[in-house]
C-alpha cells in the first residue's frame, strides 16, 4: 500500500456533545467519511447545523466525544499533545472567518510563523514566503503590518501561511464570511487554485450554497448529522 491510499483525515463513528449547565447539545452525530490527498470539499448546512465542531474534530482542534480521528493513519487519541501541535504544525494550515492575522506582526512574519514554530529560521523561509506571497497577490505588502491589512487581504496573508510548511490540507471555516462578493471571490478562486495546482488539499465550511460549486466534493449537514456525502 502507497502513502497515497492512507486518508489523510479519517472520521470513524464520531459524534461530539457539549454539555452546559446540565444541557446536552449533540453537535455532530456518528459521522464517518475519509479525506484523500487533492480532494476539494464543501462542508455545509444551516447555522448551529455542526460545521464548525465537524471542522475542528478533523483537524484535532477539539475531540470527540465518541468515535476516533486518524491523521494520516494515525489514531489522534493515541497521540501526546506534543505529536499533535506538531501534526498540525506540520499538515495543516487553516483560515477562519475571523482574521488570524497577527496585527503586530508585517505580512513577511506572518506568513513564516507556522515554519519559525516548526523549527526554521526567517531566513531559511525567506524565499519560500516571498514566492508565496507572490501567489496570493502581496509580494508588494511583505513589510505593512497585519493591521494595515483589508479583510480580503488579511485572508490572503493567511491562504500563504497556511503553505509555508508544505502542509497538505486547508481548513478553513467560512473564510469568506466577513468579505464583500468581489473579495470572496477573490479568496475562494484562489482556494480553488491552489488546490488545483499545488495540489493542497482543500476543506472549507459555507452556509452559501452558491459556494459549494467551488468544491468537487460536498457534505451536508443537518442536524448534526450527515445527510449527504457526494
Ligand atoms: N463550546 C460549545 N459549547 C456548547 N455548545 C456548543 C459549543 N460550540 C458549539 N455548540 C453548539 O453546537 C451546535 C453546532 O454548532 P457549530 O458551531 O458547529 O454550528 P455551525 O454549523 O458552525 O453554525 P454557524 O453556521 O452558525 O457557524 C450549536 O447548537 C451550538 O450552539
Ligand atoms: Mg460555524
Amino acid at each position: 500500500m502507497t502513502n497515497k491510499e492512507i486518508p489523510l483525515v479519517e472520521l470513524q463513528n464520531v459524534s461530539k456533545i457539549y454539555t452546559e449547565y446540565g444541557y446536552e447539545v449533540h453537535a455532530v452525530k456518528d459521522a464517518s467519511f475519509r479525506i484523500y490527498h487533492g480532494e476539494s470539499i464543501a462542508i455545509t448546512g444551516r447555522s448551529g447545523s455542526g460545521k464548525s465542531t465537524l471542522l475542528h474534530l478533523m483537524s484535532c482542534l477539539d475531540v470527540p466525544t465518541k468515535g476516533k480521528v486518524f491523521i494520516d493513519g494515525k489514531d489522534s487519541t493515541k497521540l501526546s499533545q506534543a505529536s499533535l501541535s506538531q501534526l498540525r504544525n506540520r499538515y495543516m494550515g487553516f483560515v477562519f472567518q475571523n482574521y488570524t492575522v497577527l496585527p503586530g506582526f508585517t505580512v513577511l512574519e506572518n506568513v513564516n510563523f507556522p515554519g519559525v514554530i516548526g523549527g526554521k529560521t526567517e531566513k531559511q523561509l525567506h524565499d519560500k514566503a516571498m514566492g508565496l506571497l507572490k501567489t496570493v497577490g502581496l509580494a508588494h505588502r511583505v513589510k505593512h503590518l497585519g493591521v494595515h491589512l483589508s479583510g480580503g487581504e488579511q485572508q490572503r496573508v493567511a491562504l500563504a501561511r497556511a503553505m509555508i510548511n508544505d502542509q497538505k490540507v486547508l481548513f478553513a471555516d467560512e473564510p469568506t464570511g466577513a468579505l464583500d462578493r468581489k473579495g470572496a471571490e477573490l479568496v475562494m478562486d484562489l482556494m480553488k487554485k491552489l488546490n488545483e495546482e499545488k495540489r493542497i488539499t482543500l476543506l472549507f465550511v459555507t452556509h452559501e450554497l452558491s459556494l459549494t460549486d467551488y468544491a468537487k466534493r460536498i457534505i451536508r449537514l443537518e442536524d448534526g448529522r450527515v445527510i449527504s456525502d457526494e
